[in-house]
């Protein structure tokens, strides 16, 4: 080899270490594309197949040994697990990482990722995570105060020390993983968890009260007034630019959006703090309110929909904001977290419709994670009448459409829906690829009875006419858009299908009765299963 070539071969490889390291110190990141939602990990998209840990699951170094091993086991790839504040610094200043960093080496071992619940100042509203020396100086810390004066469980908004350490602990735990974790084995983080006053709709201490009948900050107003066109509803509804103090500004939402300003202003403060250490996506989540339920009885001033646009005017380390999901209305709430431009990333969610609901959040809503709540109480695979858990079900048909799925999101080639037997209408139809796809809830024959109470489906476009479909429990019917062409829709196969390393194998062609003779895809009722569709249209 001449001494040229051998100079040229050294710079190139120079230059790949350059870009190899280049590569490596990229930081997770979370961008919307083409109406999809994603997290870019090591420069591609990555889709969270999550789940949340119980709260009393993450507490101890030796629980990481069990719990992250079944998650694996559940085909979860990310889990969510909460850092507290009181086992991370025990003592004023000094901190103790051991149950963190063995948690961190579980997951890597276990090829997993983790996303970090910073229970700081409140969890719930409240802030029994706090350390005990936070919590037992009621001067130093102030707390949040009822209308009769009581002090409450909850770290009033006002309490600048509380703020300055929950800055600095947060800080140091952001420092510790950017030191640490080279890997990037953690890819996100939640700071606090479903903040708002609970009890009552504002915090009634005097230094709260001196603010709540002060001016509203000219910026918070500036920063409404200049989205006038585009304020919620229930925010646009309040707002009176023309007024001076929080009553004549918002009217009968003051209380509540006074304590959203209070929160959102502590919390970025928070975030910036890590961010400034590691610049890891950060994310606030949310408890939503019930239908009728008044704030106070929903922890008032959490970054929920309807005043969510005052986070967004002063939080501005905050990436995103994500609904936890317990509620029966699931489509409604994902949708009023995309109105607002959040990427669709579901922290929480029950975990009992949280198979059906994922389909959705994934297909329709093109989410880039998904994650139910108190995940590690799902039985083993098989331990359950010889039956594997649906979610792991779910969670393994993604995991085997692989990088097509994030592929197809940004394309705008995936839908999904979900029915139960109690929702509003009994069909439901979404169009992709110039067929309407209708489904409904699986019923018996002859006698037309219900087969299941849930039902749900992703279809994914793969090529022309081809689909895959991921889901169990509907029955569904083809016909092609009348806004494509007025061709005749017809089924020309289905297969249910596996994957088999880079191809696919057929396992059953579903004919006859089992497609209601080549009318529909007549899904398994209660078993998730992946089927490829074959379509045609011909004309009229
Ligand atoms: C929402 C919280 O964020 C979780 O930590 C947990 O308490 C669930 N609610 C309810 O079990």
């Amino acid at each position: 080899m001449n001494r040229l070539m051998t100079r040229w071969l050294t710079a190139l490889a120079s230059l790949a270490m350059l870009a190899t390291t280049a590569q490596a110190a990229e930081l997770p990141r979370v961008r919307l594309e083409g109406g999809a939602s994603q997290l870019i990990v090591d420069g591609k998209p990555f889709l969270i197949l999550g789940g949340e840990l119980g709260n009393s699951s993450a507490g101890a170094e030796a629980q990481a040994d069990t719990v992250l091993p079944h998650l694996a086991s559940l085909h979860v790839n990310t889990a969510l697990v909460p850092v507290a504040w009181d086992q991370l610094e025990p003592q004023e200043g000094s901190y103790d990482f051991r149950v963190l960093d063995h948690w961190v080496e579980v997951a890597r071992r276990q090829n997993m990722r983790l996303v970090l619940l910073w229970f700081g100042s409140w969890k719930n509203g409240f802030s029994e995570y706090a350390p005990g020396w936070v919590k037992a100086d009621g001067a130093r810390f102030p707390r949040a105060r009822a209308v009769d004066g009581t002090p409450l469980e909850i770290l009033s908004t006002f309490g600048e020390e509380t703020l300055k350490l929950d800055r600095r602990a947060f800080a140091a735990l952001m420092a510790h993983l950017r030191q640490t974790d080279k890997q990037q084995t953690v890819l996100m983080v939640q700071v606090e968890n479903e903040v708002g006053l609970v009890g009552d709709g504002r915090d009634r201490s005097a230094e709260a009260d001196r603010a709540f009948n002060s001016a509203v900050p000219a910026s918070l107003v500036q920063a409404l007034q200049s989205k006038r066109g585009e304020l919620t509803p229930e925010l646009a509804a309040h707002f009176n630019p023309q007024g001076r103090n929080w009553k004549e500004v918002f009217g009968d939402a003051a209380d509540e959006v006074f304590m959203t300003w209070r929160y959102a202003s502590y919390i970025d403060s928070v975030a910036q703090a890590g961010k400034e250490q590691y610049a890891l996506p950060m994310y606030l989540n949310v408890q939503l309110p019930a239908p009728l339920e008044r704030a106070g009885e929903y922890p008032s001033g959490g970054p929920h929909p309807y005043y969510q646009q005052v986070y967004r005017a002063v939080a501005s380390h905050i990436d995103f904001y994500a609904p936890d999901i317990y509620w029966p209305e699931f489509e409604y709430w994902v949708q009023r977290y995309q109105a607002l431009g959040n990427p669709v990333f579901i922290p929480e969610a029950r975990l009992q419709v949280a198979p059906y609901n994922a389909l959705y959040a994934y297909g329709q809503a093109r989410g880039f994670g998904f994650s139910p709540f108190d995940i590690d109480s799902l039985p083993a695979p098989g331990k359950d009448g010889g039956q594997d858990p649906l979610m792991m079900q779910v969670y393994g048909a993604l995991k085997q459409l692989g990088d097509m799925l994030p592929a197809a999101q940004a394309d705008n080639r995936t839908r999904g829906m979900v029915l139960h037997a109690k929702s509003p209408r009994a069909t439901q139809t979404v169009s992709l690829g110039g067929y309407l796809f209708s489904g409904t809830l699986a019923r018996s024959w002859p006698e037309k009875t219900l087969l299941t109470d849930d039902g749900a489906m992703l279809v994914l476009e793969s090529a022309p006419d081809e689909f895959f479909v991921v889901g169990s429990g509907l029955h569904v019917n083809v016909r092609r858009d009348p806004d494509t062409d007025a061709r005749v829709a017809g089924i020309s196969s289905i297969e249910e299908v596996t994957r088999s390393g880079a191809g696919w194998t057929v396992l059953q062609r579903l004919n006859g009765d089992q497609s209601n003779q080549g009318r529909q895809l007549m899904m398994d009722p209660r078993q998730i299963r992946i089927y490829r569709v074959r379509l045609h249209a011909f004309a009229r």
